[in-house]
């Protein structure tokens, strides 16, 4: 069995520092990268108000989250990333961009290094063809916010060796996370079953079959889903949800992965959801408020 220590994260946003923190938790030094020193610095920042609620919370004390903090390191240099044991790509959803990362890597990091990919929609197959390690080559999918979510997709394309893919599946045990195995398909399980639901959220708006708010609330009151679709699909970021429809379209050529007119003209506007204070909903004021976009 691979033995994981080192840990890198390549990307240090939404996903990428969720994923840093919880390595740095579980007790793995580890490494941070991003491309330059402000999304570092806000990535880093927000690791640390995690950190500082957990020891509010008195789930961890100062001391604790002290060493935590010492085990994570940031950079903007892949060159840093050479001695891990496992790579951890967590980039935009852009394949061209993914495979230049996981091309300098292959370069940089040693013959042993396992790289993952924290996909949404993308194949684990098309980014292992592009390095020279497919065989040490898996799929590492969390959810976000991934303190909080317990599940992690793992995922073997047809090249993984067995070895690597325990070694993933152990890594996301240690990391107090409870693993699925799936197979390599765009949007793997839960994207291939989510993504549909919340284009289709979008849909039934559209068509006059109710409010986002009535949407919103029939779905958390009638199924007991934490959030509606629409709190659902800001939370997740609408460009990223535009991008993973369109990549999922792509692959299936199928109407109900397809991104609905609506939520383009959404991110053209610039209306990415939480992140960027309104999406389906206006986050300025005490209490999120139907955003006028969504309504004319
Ligand atoms: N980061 C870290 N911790 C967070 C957090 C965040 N962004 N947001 C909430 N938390 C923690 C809180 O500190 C609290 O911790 P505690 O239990 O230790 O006190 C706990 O989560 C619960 O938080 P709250 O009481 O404030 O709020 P809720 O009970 O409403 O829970 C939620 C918040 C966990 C986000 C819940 O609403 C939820 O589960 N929503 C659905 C999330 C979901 O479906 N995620 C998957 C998205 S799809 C995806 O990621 C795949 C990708 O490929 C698109």
């Amino acid at each position: 069995m691979a033995d994981i220590q080192k840990v890198g994260v390549v990307g240090c946003g939404l996903m990428g520092s969720g994923i840093a923190q919880v390595c740095a938790q579980a007790g793995y030094e580890t490494t941070v990268r991003e491309i330059a020193e402000q999304p570092l610095e806000k990535g880093l920042s927000s690791i640390e108000k995690n950190l500082d609620r957990a020891v509010q919370k008195e789930k961890i004390d100062e001391s604790e989250k002290d060493e935590i903090l010492g085990r994570l390191e940031g950079t903007l240099e892949l060159d840093d990333l050479a001695d891990c044991d496992l790579v951890i790509e967590a980039v935009i959803e852009d394949i061209e961009i993914k495979e230049e990362v996981f091309g300098k890597l292959d370069q940089v990091c040693g013959p042993d290094t396992i790289f993952a990919s924290n996909t949404s929609s993308l194949t684990i197959t098309e980014m292992a063809a592009s390095t020279d390690r497919p065989d040490r080559f898996v799929g590492l999918h969390f959810f976000n916010p991934v303190p909080v979510m317990k599940l992690v997709e793992v995922v073997a394309q047809g090249a993984t060796s067995d070895e690597a893919f325990d070694a993933a599946y152990e890594f996301a045990e240690s990391l107090g996370k409870k693993p699925v195995t799936c197979r390599d398909n765009s949007g793997f399980i839960v994207n291939r079953l989510l993504v549909p639901y919340m284009m289709d959220a979008i849909r039934a708006y559209e068509e006059g079959i109710g409010s986002i708010r009535d949407i919103d609330k029939a779905m958390e009151l009638g199924t007991g889903y934490p959030m509606g679709p629409f709190t659902l699909a800001d939370f997740v970021g609408l460009e990223t949800l535009l991008k993973i429809g369109d990549i999922m379209f792509d692959e299936y050529r199928e109407k109900r992965y397809a991104p609905p007119p609506l939520l383009r003209r959404m991110v053209t506007a610039g209306h990415y959801g939480r992140k960027s204070g309104q999406g389906f909903y206006d986050y300025s004021g005490e209490e999120p408020e139907v955003a006028d976009f969504v309504l004319r």
